[in-house]
């Protein structure tokens, strides 16, 4: 399973880049608003700091408009990926983009029917929003399995980006359920790596260390 962060924070990204762990990104509008930043001049510093796809979003809403601004955003770098909306103009573009040799991301995707319309337009990941339909009380893995059934009967490439992750347990459950990459919160993917019986065991066997009086090398 790869590993994006969700987020449009330079900082945070350049610091998980650092851990060699990162492998790519995604943003939207609405981090995009949280960053304070051109979506231009913050796009291009994220796409040097990682050679996986940096999910850039169209704001338009009909085909021609969706092409014209996906233009601008790949011409910000190799390694931006097209996010379109799952709507019949998104899937549109999606197809036409993807036939063109595009990566593309077919987001806010809340069915495994409209997982399905995005395999077919080609996309290259779809982002089903497992936390957002979790708050709304569906379960949100629910969908993962079942496009990942979709796909595998039948053999579609399109990967299965689980997004709107809140959780340490969306992370393992997707990953169970088949996801190919998730993309995460800096917070929630910093919150892997803790378990309280790590830092315990460390603590004792420092203090052991600490009693022995020896040094490595
Ligand atoms: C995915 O690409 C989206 O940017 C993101 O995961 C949405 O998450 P949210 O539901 O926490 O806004």
């Amino acid at each position: 399973m790869k590993f994006f962060v969700d987020t449009a924070d330079v900082a945070e990204i350049r610091e998980l880049a650092d851990t060699g762990l990162l492998e790519g990104v995604t943003t939207n509008p609405s981090l995009i608003l949280k960053s304070g930043r051109d979506i231009m001049e913050v796009t291009k510093e994220i796409c040097g700091l990682t050679d996986g796809p940096v999910s850039a979003e169209v704001t338009a809403m009909d085909y021609d408009g969706m092409m014209k601004e996906a233009a601008v955003l790949a011409k910000i770098a190799d390694n931006v990926c097209i996010k379109l909306p799952l709507t019949m103009d998104g899937l549109k573009a999606c197809k036409a983009l993807t036939s063109a040799g595009h990566q593309t991301n077919v987001t806010l995707c809340f069915s495994a029917a409209q997982a399905l319309m995005a395999a077919k337009a080609g996309a290259t990941y779809i982002s089903p929003f497992i936390g957002r339909l979790d708050d709304m009380g569906i379960d949100g893995m629910e969908l993962i399995e079942d496009i990942r059934t979709i796909y595998d009967n039948y053999g579609y490439d399109t990967q299965i980006l689980a997004a709107s992750i809140r959780t340490v347990n969306h992370v393992k459950d997707s990953a169970i359920a088949g996801a190919d990459v998730a993309t995460i919160p800096p917070s929630t993917l910093k919150a892997l790596v803790k378990h309280p019986l790590t830092d315990k065991g460390l603590e004792a066997f420092l203090a052991d260390w600490a009693k022995t009086g020896q040094q490595i090398g």
